[in-house]
Formats: C-alpha cells, structure tokens, sequence
C-alpha cells in the first residue's frame, strides 16, 4: 500500500525549476524559482535544494536552463552551443561533491548532448526538458517501489529511528528512507518514528519530523547523542537512513552521524538498513575511502540561527558525511528488491558486471 505525499520538492514548470526553499522550513513554505544555471550552483551550494536524489533532479534542471542561456549566446552554431553547454554542465557537477546522482543526473543530460546529431538547438532543447520530466516521474515511481521493498521488513509497531531528512523533501515527492517508512505506515498506523535531529544542519528537527507531521506519521524527535539509549530502552526495532553514494562494496556515505548510528546498531542487535535508488551506487568506486566527503562551513557548527554557541576563536572541522562500512549494513533496500550480504556481488549483479 502507498501513502502518497502532498509534498513536491521540485518541479520543472514554465521553463523555470521551482524548489521549496528548505532554509526556510519549519517557519515557511514556501517555492522559489530558480532561473539561471549559476542560481542552480549556488541554491544546491547553499542548500536551499538538498537531498541526494532531490540535487540530481535540480542538476538536471540547471542543464536546461544553461541551455537557455547557451542559445542566447550561440544562437545557430550548434557546435560552440553543445561545448558551452557540456562545460557548465560540468561546472555545475562541482556544486557539491559528495552525493553522487547530482553527477549521474547531470551525466544523463550531457550524453543527450553529445549524441544529439542534427543543427537544430530548439529540438535538442526540447530533449532536454523532456529528460527532466521523465527523470523527475521516475524518481516517484523509483522510491515508491523501494518503500514497498522496504515496508515488507517492518513488524507491526515497530520503532523506526531515522536521521537526516531522506524524506519527499530529499527527493522529488516520496522518499527513501521515509518511502519505506510512509509505505509501512500505510499498512500498519501504529509504527512511531524517532527522528534525529542531525546536527549541524537539523535536517531531521527542521524537515524530518514537519513532512512526518504533514503527512500525519507520529514522529518523536531526539538529539542525535540519544541514540544508544533509546536503543538500549526497546524503543527501536530498525534503523532506515537515505544514502549519498554506495560504493562498489556497499560502504554507504550519508549525513554525518550514520556511522555512529550503525555502531550502535550493531552493538544492540538492531537492523542497520540504507533506502537508496540504484542511481546512488557508483560503481567506479570500489569502496568508502575513495568518497568524496564534504567539508563545509565551520560557522554551521559554531553557530545556531545566525548566534555564536562557542567562544569566539574555538576550533572545529565540519564533515557533512561519514561512511558507514557495509559490515555494519543489514541490507541495502533498492526499487529492484533487497540486497545483502556480498554487496560486491550483488551489485555487479545488478549491474551486469
Ligand atoms: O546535506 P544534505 O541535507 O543534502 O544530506 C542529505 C542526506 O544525507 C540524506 O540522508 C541523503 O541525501 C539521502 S536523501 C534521500
């Protein structure tokens, strides 16, 4: 059974990529357009849309709207038009490093460049944007399928502990992680989620808990250092998070904190799983160490609404993810079934290797 949600995190309409701005949540609700490929570098920058597979979308997004600006400025020369297009497309990979469907997104519109024969700039843009409709219908169609896949793990009133938001708010309007949760929620009303609050961003506090609250989920939220206990408590029966990038072996990068999540998993015998569409494998890398790990702003740590909570000149380093090793994975939840156990295998599997 599906809950839908009434969330739409991103859409392309009017030839403009509208986005909720989720700096602004829980306070506001509220979308924003985003018209220029350098506004899509700065809002996925900045966090305005985030999410792994959410980015993706929005790379996708920005590919078209480079090609707007490519065909004001290369009007009927097809050739400088395609090689204009493919380096802002590539510029725009850089806009964050770790979450790997923003490349494989934007890697999707660059290969319909490239192969696009014929002078035609309108036709190719079209092309473009059709891309972006159909990336953005499967992206739904992809998550529900994994939340099904995911819910069948779930017993009746179970405890689901979450953390960061991989939510409708990460994606374009389901969810990974809470795909699964919505989609057991659907067949069993008593589950009760615990949400970490996932600093230094609080992307569990600010987004987690008010999509599970809109959609009417019952939602407890804990500082990310209570985890151990509630476990230990009984309160937990599994543990779903979203991914950023799998590797080959199944080493997961998530929101910084998973790791320590899955530890403590472990040593309470409580189910560790990743919910993650197969466009979040990378299968160049064979494993975690060869991650890109973001390193972001140190005032995300030392500061909460704009206020200093430290004394001025103490000193921080800010990971915004960690890698979590697949011995500590009960089983990676993906739109074609489950996989576990030799990850490598699995996903070579997978993916015809
Ligand atoms: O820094 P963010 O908010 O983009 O990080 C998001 C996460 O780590 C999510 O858990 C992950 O992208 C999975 S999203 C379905």
């Amino acid at each position: 059974m599906i809950l839908e949600s009434k969330i739409r995190t991103i859409k392309w309409e009017d030839n403009v990529s509208k986005v909720i701005d989720q700096t602004l949540l829980p306070y506001e609700y509220k979308y924003i357009e985003i018209k220029s490929i350098e506004n899509m570098y700065e809002s996925i920058k900045n966090m305005i849309v985030r999410g792994a597979p959410a980015i993706g979308i929005a790379g996708a997004h920005g590919v078209v709207l480079g090609a707007y600006e490519c065909e004001k400025e290369y009007g009927n020369d097809i050739i400088q038009f395609k090689d204009n297009l493919i380096k802002k497309s590539i510029w725009l990979k850089t806009s964050r490093p770790t979450a790997v469907n923003l490349m494989w997104a934007i890697d999707k519109q660059i290969e319909i460049i490239k192969k696009f024969e014929g002078c035609n700039i309108q036709r190719l843009i079209e092309e473009l944007e059709m891309n972006v409709k159909s990336l953005e219908e499967d992206d739904i169609k992809i998550n529900k399928k994994i939340g099904e896949n995911g819910a069948k793990l779930v017993g009746k009133s179970w405890g689901i502990l979450t953390h960061c938001n991989a939510g409708a708010l990460a994606t374009v309007g389901y969810g990974t992680a809470l795909g699964v949760i919505r989609s057991a929620y659907a067949n069993d009303k008593t589950i009760k989620v615990y949400a970490n609050e996932t600093r230094p961003r609080q992307q569990g506090a600010r987004l987690t808990t008010w999509e599970l609250i809109e959609d009417g989920i019952d939602v407890t939220l804990l500082t990310d250092a209570m985890c151990s206990y509630f476990m230990k408590s009984g309160y937990i029966d599994m543990v779903v998070v979203g991914a950023d990038r799998i590797a080959l072996n199944g080493d997961t990068a998530n929101k910084i904190g998973t790791y320590t999540l899955a530890i403590c998993a472990k040593y309470h015998n409580i189910p560790f799983y990743i919910a993650a569409p197969k466009s979040t494998i990378d299968v160049k890398i064979k494993n975690g160490n060869e991650i890109p790990i973001e390193i972001r702003d140190e005032n995300e740590v030392f500061k909460i609404n704009g206020k200093l909570i430290c004394r001025e000149g103490t000193k921080t380093i800010n990971p915004s993810f960690d890698v979590t090793p697949n011995e500590l994975i009960s089983g990676i939840i993906l739109e074609d079934g489950i996989i576990s156990g030799d990850y490598e295998k699995e996903i070579k599997k997978l993916f015809n290797m």
